[in-house]
């Protein structure tokens, strides 16, 4: 990841730089994002991709990303069509990653999340890469993160 990432000026415009750059440097990462966790919504802070998501606020407990976030662990699904618990943002996408960004204390406070419109795209390198990216994050900005206080786990 580029050295600009954690040279940005805060967490919000380091998030949308590395969602930028993801899209870029890796041909399989549809969509990029990052949500963050307010009370028991998460709600998207920044993206990139060709297309808008209408899931710029999701319950906890709902989708993918609210599993991830309930139990503070990545998912990572092959094919979201064999995936009841996913919630559909674009007709195109087949695979999913969702990462926690966790504070210091190791509690879930946001997620970076991927989609892509190839079947089994995300491989044991995207999720180490992605927690290697959450945590830089997240301990770069780590007092502004403070104000993130997780309501659960
Ligand atoms: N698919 C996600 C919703 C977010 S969009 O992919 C941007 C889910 O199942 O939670």
């Amino acid at each position: 990841m580029d050295r600009a990432v954690l040279d940005a000026p805060s967490f919000r415009a380091a998030a949308k730089l590395a969602c930028v750059i993801l899209r870029k440097e890796l041909s399989h990462y549809t969509w990029a994002g990052v949500y963050m966790l307010y009370g028991q919504e998460l709600v998207l802070e920044e993206w990139d991709g060709e297309h808008a998501t209408q899931h710029t606020k999701i319950r906890v407990g709902r989708g993918l990303c609210g599993l991830a976030a309930v139990e503070n662990r990545a998912v990572v699904v092959k094919d979201v069509r064999e995936e009841p618990r996913y919630v559909a943002c674009f007709q195109s996408t087949r695979s999913e990653i969702v990462v926690p960004v966790r504070n210091v204390q190791g509690k879930f406070i946001g997620e970076i999340d991927c989609d892509s419109d190839e079947i089994g795209a995300f491989h044991a390198t995207d999720l180490a890469f992605l927690e290697w990216l959450a945590d830089r994050l997240s301990q770069r900005w780590r007092r502004e993160l403070e104000a993130f206080a997780p309501a659960f786990s």
